[in-house]
């Protein structure tokens, strides 16, 4: 167990920290068009890696800084040697920390069940499109059977509910937005729509193929009506189906209905590089910090100081947007 602070961890603004995301690997094997180039990028050699002790020594700091909840993230995260170690050791910080993982579900089949064993609690599969030549256009690899059968072995090994994260986007998969609500009907996965957003590599994003949850929403509520579950401290606005059918849909609504003034997020990078914002163009290196053998109260001095300077804001809906360099897959999301 460890201590939880005396002080909340806040920004100037008041927005407290509870959620820390941990990437433990800029690599990935798909190279979906909304986030990464077809030949990939120049990845992470290992000693830039946070090592798993530096990894379970930030995640004790986070903790003792009052974070709850521990996300971990990419690249792919499955593809990190030692993601079921670094789970359990996690998990080993504190039984009640809500640890989950975001994962594009190609290699889950294997790691399901032992990531169940070591003590997960939740996993977010990422599925943008239910059609197989679809799917394959929109990760670059032709793996809708995989993510399937490692859906199955992720309910199999007993996580529930599993969410679903679908990235919408015009004219690609928008028409398959109350095909994926059958699917939470059918399933009883929590299926939560993803607004498009600036963090491409092939900078191929445009406002003209971001669709509003609003959109989103009042296609499905034609079909089946929806209503509101009460609001929790997640982005996601989720609903229930009126008529009692199991499963759910969720909206991070990122760009037309943006959540940071609630945002209770913050982000490592597989490099350990904090980063206060997903969008944010500073970074604080707590590696080079861990490397150079500060104490725990040091870090956690950096890590309130990095926060508290938290900006009110991302300024995607600004004339004077800045995408950062980092892609999703080398932020983690
Ligand atoms: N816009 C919105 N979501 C994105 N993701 C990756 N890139 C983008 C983007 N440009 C999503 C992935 C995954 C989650 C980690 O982030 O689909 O579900
Ligand atoms: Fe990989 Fe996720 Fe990026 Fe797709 S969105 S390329 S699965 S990191």
């Amino acid at each position: 167990m460890v201590e939880p602070a005396a002080a909340p961890l806040a920004d100037a603004r008041g927005r407290v920290v509870t959620d820390l995301r941990l990437s433990l690997t800029d690599r990935c094997n798909f190279r979906c068009t909304y986030c990464m180039p077809a030949e990939g990028l120049p990845w992470l050699s290992r000693p830039e890696l946070l090592t798993v002790d530096e990894i379970d020594r930030l995640a004790r700091v986070f903790v003792g800084l009052g974070v709850t909840e521990v996300k971990l993230t990419g690249g792919e995260p499955t593809l990190r040697r030692e993601v079921v170690e670094i789970v359990a050791r996690l998990r080993a910080i504190d039984n009640e920390l809500d640890l989950s993982l975001t994962t594009n579900g190609f290699l889950l089949e294997r790691f399901a069940a032992p990531l169940r064993e070591a003590g997960l609690d939740r996993l977010n599969v990422s599925c943008d499109s239910m059609l197989r030549h679809r799917f394959e256009a929109m990760t670059r690899r032709d793996a809708l059977g995989k993510v399937h059968d490692g859906l199955a072995a992720a309910e199999a090994a007993g996580f529930s509910p599993i969410k679903l994260n679908c990235v919408v986007i015009g004219g690609t998969n928008d028409d398959e937005v109350v095909d994926f609500a059958r699917l939470a009907r059918r399933s009883g996965y929590d299926v939560r729509f993803i607004e498009y957003m600036p963090l491409d590599a092939d900078h191929a994003w445009e406002r003209a193929k971001v669709v509003a949850s609003a959109d989103v929403r009042a296609a499905i509520h034609a079909s089946f009506p929806l209503v509101p579950r009460e609001r929790g401290p997640e982005p996601a606005s989720t609903f229930d189906f009126a008529d009692g059918a199991p499963g759910s849909v969720g909206f991070i609504s990122s760009v037309t209905e943006p959540f940071c003034d609630s945002c209770n997020r913050v982000r490592v990078t597989a490099e350990g590089q904090l980063r206060v914002c997903l969008f944010a163009l500073e970074e604080t290196d707590l590696r080079a910090a861990l490397r150079d053998g500060r104490s725990d109260d040091e870090l956690a001095d950096l890590i309130r100081d990095a926060v508290w300077r938290k900006w009110a804001g991302h300024r995607i809906n600004s004339p004077d947007f800045i995408q950062p360099v980092r892609t999703m897959s080398a932020i983690g999301g």
